[in-house]
């Protein structure tokens, strides 16, 4: 049993990394790194899900309406208890592992095996969804610039045939039928329609690319990227804001239609935007300074992305009826109502489905960047084969893992539907949050002299109050994904006693 909850020592993890590694390459500067946090965060959160968040959905959840802004700073105030553990961690333990290395110090292997099995939702499974709204946009784009891609090659199963349902119950929106028609016009095999979501493929592979390549290219690229998007976001604004019409805040069932129980049900969906700030600590084995950086990066992605969230939540639902709202192109859907200038319309929606694609195009590339980084530390403590620590020799690129993360992604969201995606997405990340929480809690008792170049303030307030209100925001999520949430676990810890068990590291040594 003592065993299973072997710990690492902090001092052990960081030497490993001088040794073992040979090198992921020290490039990364605060603001590369402040632009990868934005990088990660402004993405399918803010440009899709936040329509479904202020509209709800008939029998199956509340919307917020206008006090939509309520829920992003719910959710906001929640993310930074987050970060400030996670800053205090990532300064003291820059381990390209993230949650998962921090677990090793404070709880022992098998919780740090469980939380590395669990960023694989918030990563791998995150960029499934981030890819096939990336694709939706992408479409939208191409179809304002004149070329029709056909629905059965951008979309899913699921999404085509509750088109056809609703087309059948009477439904005549253009949408709809556009949907519908994936399933009549994909081709046939076996009687089967053949339905894939390949713009979503392709641009996942090509991130992997860019990935295998290098860091420096990856980051720079994310850079130019990151500041298109925030620059096209608050285009969105100053045009939104001219277009505000204030009796919309309050005439459609008042500001709070669905008073707490809709800001809290909206709150549970859009805690998807505010995820990535965290992936800043992936690259903390790439920053040159991390004891400074990493809390720096962290932290400021966050509060930049949270008062831009909160100015396109007060600008949209200012600009029409919330309850048209509920649409997986929200940002487009409000410009469509609220313009009546033609010319305006037809520049802005080009302007913002563009920022879409770059958006999205930034996570993915963050995540996909996230992702192979835990796996590697988690081959480098042999609970992982060997191959998946490998280091490219001249890109020094963890790209075994990078290019394993790729393929599977792509094949997934080839077929996924984003909506089922997304809420487990959110219950794993929310997960990570509170054991790192609890881990800072742990390292400040069992640890007390260790050098913290970042101490999260008001400890132990703050990492407390971490673990409540992640625990509040997981509750709202619905029943089926707590169960999809509890079955990846328990395949978590079937791999976890046939290989880890047997080929940790840590373990051998002390046997
Ligand atoms: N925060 C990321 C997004 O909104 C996951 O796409």
């Amino acid at each position: 049993m003592s065993q299973l909850f072997a710990r690492k020592t902090i001092g052990q993890l960081t030497a490993e990394v001088d040794t073992a590694t040979g090198g992921l390459r020290r490039v990364l500067g605060k603001w590369h790194l402040t632009a990868l946090g934005v990088g990660g965060i402004i993405g399918a959160g803010i440009f899709a899900t936040t329509g479904t968040a202020i509209a709800g959905e008939a029998g199956v959840r509340l919307g917020a309406g206008p006090a939509i802004v309520l829920s992003f700073v719910l959710t906001a105030v929640t993310c930074g208890f987050a970060a400030l553990c996670y800053a205090e961690f990532a300064a003291m333990v820059p381990i390209s592992g993230s949650a998962y290395t921090y677990a090793y110090a404070s709880f022992g292997e098998l919780v740090a095996w469980i939380i590395g099995w669990d960023l694989i939702i918030e990563y791998a499974v995150g960029n499934i969804a981030v890819a096939i709204s990336w694709a939706g946009y992408f479409r939208e784009l191409m179809a304002d610039v004149g070329i029709h891609i056909p629905a059965w090659l951008t979309t899913d199963y699921r999404t085509a045939f509750q088109a056809v349902a609703a087309a059948g119950a009477g439904a005549t929106d253009a949408r709809t039928l556009d949907l519908a028609s994936a399933v009549t016009s994909a081709p046939h095999i076996a009687g089967l329609p053949i339905i894939l979501n390949i713009p979503a493929v392709l641009i996942v592979l090509a991130i992997t690319v860019l990935l295998v390549y290098g860091i420096r290219e990856s980051a720079f690229s994310n850079s130019i990227m990151v500041v298109l998007k925030v620059a096209i976001l608050l285009f969105f604004i100053v045009v939104g804001a001219t277009l505000i019409h204030p009796p919309n805040y309050t005439e459609f069932g008042g500001f709070a239609p669905n008073g707490f129980a809709g800001i809290k049900a909206a709150a549970a969906i859009i805690f998807f935007s505010y995820i990535g700030f965290d992936a800043v600590s992936t690259a903390a084995e790439e920053a040159k300074d991390p004891g400074r950086d990493m809390p720096f990066g962290i932290i400021m992605s966050l509060v930049v992305c949270t008062v831009i969230f909160i100015l396109v939540a007060v600008v949209m639902t200012g600009m029409t009826d919330w309850r048209q709202l509920g649409t997986a192109e929200p940002i487009l859907t409000a410009l469509n109502l609220a313009s009546g200038n033609p010319t305006l319309l037809a520049v802005s929606r080009i302007i913002v489905a563009f920022g879409a694609v770059l958006a999205m195009t930034t996570v993915l590339l963050v995540f996909q960047l996230g992702q192979p980084r835990i796996f590697f530390s988690m081959a480098r403590d042999g609970l992982l084969p060997p191959w998946a620590a490998r280091v490219h020799p001249r890109f020094r690129t963890p790209h075994v893992t990078t290019i394993l993360t790729g393929v599977l992604v792509a094949i997934f969201a080839a077929f996924a539907n984003i909506d089922e995606v997304v809420n487990l997405t959110n219950i794993g990340t929310l997960f990570a949050f509170v054991l790192v929480a609890a881990g800072v809690l742990i390292l400040r008792a069992k640890d007390p002299d260790r050098a913290r170049p970042f101490r999260a303030p008001w400890v132990p307030l703050i990492p407390l109050l971490s673990i409540v209100s992640c625990l509040f925001l997981m509750v709202q999520l619905p029943f089926v994904t707590w169960v999809r949430f509890g079955v990846w676990l328990a395949i978590g810890l079937v791999v976890y006693f046939a290989y880890g068990y047997r080929h940790s590291k840590l373990r051998a040594a002390k046997a």
